[in-house]
């Protein structure tokens, strides 16, 4: 167990991505809060995680024999991660690793998109992984221990057609993670980011459905910059990057990320 009773929050934990790096981070001994915003969102074409979604996490997490706690949070909103964060160092004492996994995805071109659309991406990706940053670090920076992991996305390093909104969000995470080791390195807190390419989860099936898609096309449509043909990136895949993040073993990588894309950014370049 390489993380015993550490503590983690992870953002949109409820389900996808998070729920797996949830998971394996709870595979390794470390208490997980899954915080998760569990309504839908206006501008966003699919429906979000559901509290009945969290409840059910929960449950998987401490079945793995850890404590887990679902809290329902709204990146977005400054007063909702504060509140988050609050109710975490009472019940936990301490925060030791944050993974900043909320995002929401639509496909737009710029000249239909309407502002609601571009703030709540904005806002769910990059001032959400700033303000969870702005609440958590300075526990991180009082225990002088810390790891952050943000999630950005292949869409963090090419663009994508009707994606601008997204890939701003993604690009901007990038920036953001690089500019926040600088200023917390000498507090013993790595900061880095995680790059996925394609994973089917319910963001993508749920963007598949909403165009009408058949969803073998459009899984093959959207994996088709993978170069590894004979296998499809799973949610598990990004979390085991992310679980490495969180080890001693990555102690000097900071300000950094790992693309798990199946090769498509090298193919792109
Ligand atoms: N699926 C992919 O192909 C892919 C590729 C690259 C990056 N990513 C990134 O991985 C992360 C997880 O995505 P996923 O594919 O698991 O999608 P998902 O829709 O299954 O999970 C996203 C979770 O975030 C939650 N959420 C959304 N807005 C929130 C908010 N404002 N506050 C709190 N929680 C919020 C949702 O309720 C949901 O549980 C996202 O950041 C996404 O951009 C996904």
């Amino acid at each position: 167990m390489k993380l015993k009773d550490q503590v983690a929050i992870v953002t949109g934990g409820a389900r996808g991505n998070g729920l797996a790096i949830a998971k394996t981070l709870a595979g390794e001994g470390c208490h997980v809060v899954l915080a998760d915003i569990c309504r839908d969102i206006d501008t966003v074409p699919y429906p979000l995680a559901t509290p009945e979604a969290l409840g059910k996490a929960v449950k998987e997490l401490e079945a793995l024999g850890v404590r887990s706690l679902g809290v329902e949070c709204d990146v977005r909103s400054a007063a909702s991660v504060k509140g988050m964060v609050d109710r975490v160092k009472e019940e936990f004492g301490k925060i030791d690793i944050l993974v900043n996994n909320a995002g929401v995805t639509s496909l737009v071109p710029v000249v239909d998109m309407d502002e609601a659309t571009w703030d709540d991406t904005l806002d769910t990706h990059l001032k959400g992984t700033f303000l969870c940053c702005h609440y958590v670090v300075p526990h991180m920076i009082e225990a002088h221990y810390g790891k952050v992991v943000s999630i950005s996305s292949v869409g963090g390093q090419r663009g994508f057609g009707m994606g601008a909104h997204y890939c701003a969000a993604k690009h901007g995470i990038l920036g953001f993670t690089k500019s926040l080791a600088m200023e917390v390195a000498d507090h013993n807190i790595n900061v880095n980011a995680v790059c996925p390419g394609t994973v089917w989860t319910a963001m993508m099936q749920g963007l598949a459905e909403y165009f009408g898609m058949d969803q073998g096309e459009a899984k093959e449509q959207f994996c088709e910059g993978h170069l590894f043909k004979d296998r499809e990136i799973t949610p598990e895949d990004v979390a085991q990057a992310v679980l490495w993040l969180c080890l001693p073993e990555s102690r000097c990588v900071t300000g950094s990320m790992i693309t798990v894309d199946s090769g498509w950014t090298a193919a792109a370049g």
